[in-house]
């Protein structure tokens, strides 16, 4: 196994900003040589995490704070914001015959997340929300 590889970074609240992090995702696991199928799965749950993030963070600190430690093995993934928080255990399944027939097709992101993850932890207080997810990558 090869030595971990992290990339530390605070993203603001710009248009696209979650590429910035993507590009660094994909930088380390060429470093790596991980297989593209698993860096596709790790890039949509760092979109859905990164955006959730961006779209609740505080007003009074809208950056969003990134981290990525990743082996030949498996990709530690932390994103923390500094929103209101939420209650993970009330969000509601997306249901997709429901979604079929409304307008608001919404409401996938953390299920995305979990399905592709092999470990997911949501941390969510008034001042703001810690994802800790873990993916193997072999
Ligand atoms: N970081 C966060 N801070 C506060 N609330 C959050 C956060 N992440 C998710 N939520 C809440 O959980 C809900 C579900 O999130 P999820 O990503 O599954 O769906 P969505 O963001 O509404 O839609 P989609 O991701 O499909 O565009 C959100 O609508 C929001 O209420
Ligand atoms: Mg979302």
């Amino acid at each position: 196994m090869t030595d971990a590889v992290t990339l530390k970074m605070t993203l603001p609240k710009i248009p696209d900003i979650e590429l910035v992090a993507l590009e660094g995702l994909d930088r380390l696991a060429r470093h790596l040589g991980i297989a593209e199928e698993k860096i596709g799965e790790a890039r949509i749950i760092v979109t859905e995490a990164v955006v959730n993030a961006l779209e609740h963070s505080g007003e009074n600190n809208p950056s969003v704070r990134l981290e990525f430690t990743m082996t030949t093995n498996d990709l530690s993934i932390f994103v923390r914001d500094y929103g209101k928080g939420f209650e993970p255990a009330s969000v509601e399944d997306p249901d997709i015959k429901a979604k079929l027939h409304t307008k608001n097709k919404r409401g996938w992101g953390l299920n995305l997340m979990k399905s592709m993850s092999d470990d997911f932890r949501i941390e969510s207080n008034r001042n703001g929300t810690k994802i800790t997810i873990k993916k193997l990558l072999r």
